[in-house]
């Protein structure tokens, strides 16, 4: 197979990759400070925020993140009536989706530490607000921390996806590539060995860090 068309096209590879890893780094930022918020709502004890936020995880969930960019990217503007940054849209468009799986990775992981932890924080007089602060959320973080590593990951593969509203992330640059050379393969096979590069070292490197924090473990 012929790579030579690299010489000439590699700076496209370069700035999609700063394109899709930006993406997905403020995809994922914007995702958890929404996701937080929903997963909040979701252990509420009023019924209608819970309900909000139990809709908004189902249906977030239960359609393609595909309709979801095309409703963003077409529907936002028109909604507030006003014309944001192609990249801003594509950004939105994925940390609300991801904001739905982040919220569900949170309450799992506060709901995963035993009910006796809150019972005894709460015999020794703690005020609920002080032992989800100081007894539940330190060891829920433990579980949470590496599957929003892993969200980061499924964002860097799922972002592939504004390319259809002509984002020029990887995947529009690697199209772009195979448009110019009219080569239909290798131009992919480029993108697809970048895109697992870096999957691949983040997992590493969330391995890495997981295996950091079980040390701490006495069990
Ligand atoms: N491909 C999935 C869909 O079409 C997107 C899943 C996004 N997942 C995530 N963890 N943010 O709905």
């Amino acid at each position: 197979m012929d790579f030579s068309f690299m010489s000439k096209y590699y700076q496209f590879y370069i700035d999609g990759t700063a394109v899709t890893l930006f993406l997905s780094f403020f995809g994922v930022i914007c995702g958890v400070v929404l996701g937080v918020l929903i997963a909040l709502m979701k252990l509420s004890k009023n019924s209608i925020i819970k309900g909000f936020a139990s809709s908004y995880i189902e249906l977030i969930r239960g359609t393609p993140l595909l309709v979801q960019l095309y409703i963003v990217y077409y529907g936002l503007p028109r909604l507030v009536g006003w014309d944001f940054e192609d990249i801003t849209l594509g950004i939105a468009a994925v940390s609300l989706n991801s904001a739905a799986y982040v919220a569900e990775i949170i309450r799992a992981g506060i709901q995963s530490i035993d009910k006796g932890q809150m019972e005894a924080a709460r015999s020794l007089g703690m005020p609920h607000g002080m032992a989800m602060r100081y007894i539940i959320i330190p060891q829920a973080f433990k579980n949470i921390l590496p599957a929003l590593g892993n969200e980061f990951i499924v964002l860097i593969k799922e972002s592939a996806i504004v390319s259809v509203v002509g984002i020029h992330d990887l995947m529009y640059k690697a199209d772009t590539v195979r448009g110019n050379t009219y080569m239909p393969f290798a131009p992919l096979l480029v993108a697809a060995v970048i895109y697992f590069t870096i999957t691949f070292g983040l997992s590493k490197l969330l391995g890495s860090v997981e295996r950091r924090m079980r040390a701490g473990d006495s069990s």
